[in-house]
């Protein structure tokens, strides 16, 4: 089968053309539900999907946070200030929840406590996690990227302490149907993961047997 294409050169794309696209094609994305804390000691929550490991040795994670107008959004300018955030991993049942978590409030009023979620500290930082998500990743903050004239940083932390509940990890893995994650596909959609395939370890067969070699 031949399709047809449409062509879309970038260069004439305003900001919320480009989004659009991009938030349609990246999918789905995991969720980074960010815990933080404000300057009054208020637990501050939204969610990030533009969200990415970066490294295993240390952990590291990567965010991407946009700008609101001019303006730096709450939980970047948080975790520069404090140095520390909470990834909590949303389950597939917390959509509703983690869709007006990223409502803005009025200064002084926290998502948590709106949202009705509790939370619980953490060990080695002072940003409390949620209590009913099945993995939340403690994060010290390591360094802020800035990107384009958006100027969206890419905000980029170490993990230091991993929460899991008990019996997720096993042999060392996460078991993925049992975390049964929350993604975003476009716009204010959700979804689950679906079915899983899996496939025999690559041992590179596949070409030693089209090769004979
Ligand atoms: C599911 C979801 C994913 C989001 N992902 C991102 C993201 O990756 N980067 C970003 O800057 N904003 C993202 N947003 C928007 C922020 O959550 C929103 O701007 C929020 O109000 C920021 O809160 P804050 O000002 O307390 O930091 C997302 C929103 C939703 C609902």
């Amino acid at each position: 089968m031949t399709w047809e294409y449409d062509t879309i050169l970038t260069d004439g794309l305003t900001e919320r053309e480009a989004y659009k696209l991009l938030t349609g094609i990246v999918v789905p994305r995991p969720i980074a539900w960010i815990t933080t804390c404000s300057e009054d000691g208020g637990v501050n929550l939204a969610p990030f999907s533009a969200y990415v490991i970066l490294s295993n040795n240390p952990m590291m994670i990567g965010v991407s946070v946009g700008r609101r107008g001019a303006d730096v959004k709450d939980t970047a300018r948080n975790m520069k200030r404090t140095g520390e955030f909470v990834v909590n991993a949303p389950h597939v049942s917390q959509a509703e929840q983690v869709h007006f978590s990223a409502e803005e409030l009025p200064h002084g009023v926290s998502e948590v406590e709106v949202l009705g979620l509790a939370t619980v500290p953490s060990k080695a930082v002072s940003v409390p996690r949620l209590a009913d998500v099945a993995v939340a990743m403690e994060c010290v903050f390591d360094q802020a990227i800035e990107f384009g004239l958006s100027r969206t940083e890419l905000i980029v932390g170490e993990v230091k302490v991993v929460h899991a509940k008990r019996g997720l990890v096993r042999d060392g893995k996460i078991d993925t149907a049992e975390l049964e994650p929350l993604g975003r596909v476009a716009g204010p959609r959700y979804a689950g993961i679906g079915p899983v395939r899996s496939f025999r370890p690559l041992t590179h067969t596949l070409y030693t047997e089209q090769n004979g070699a």
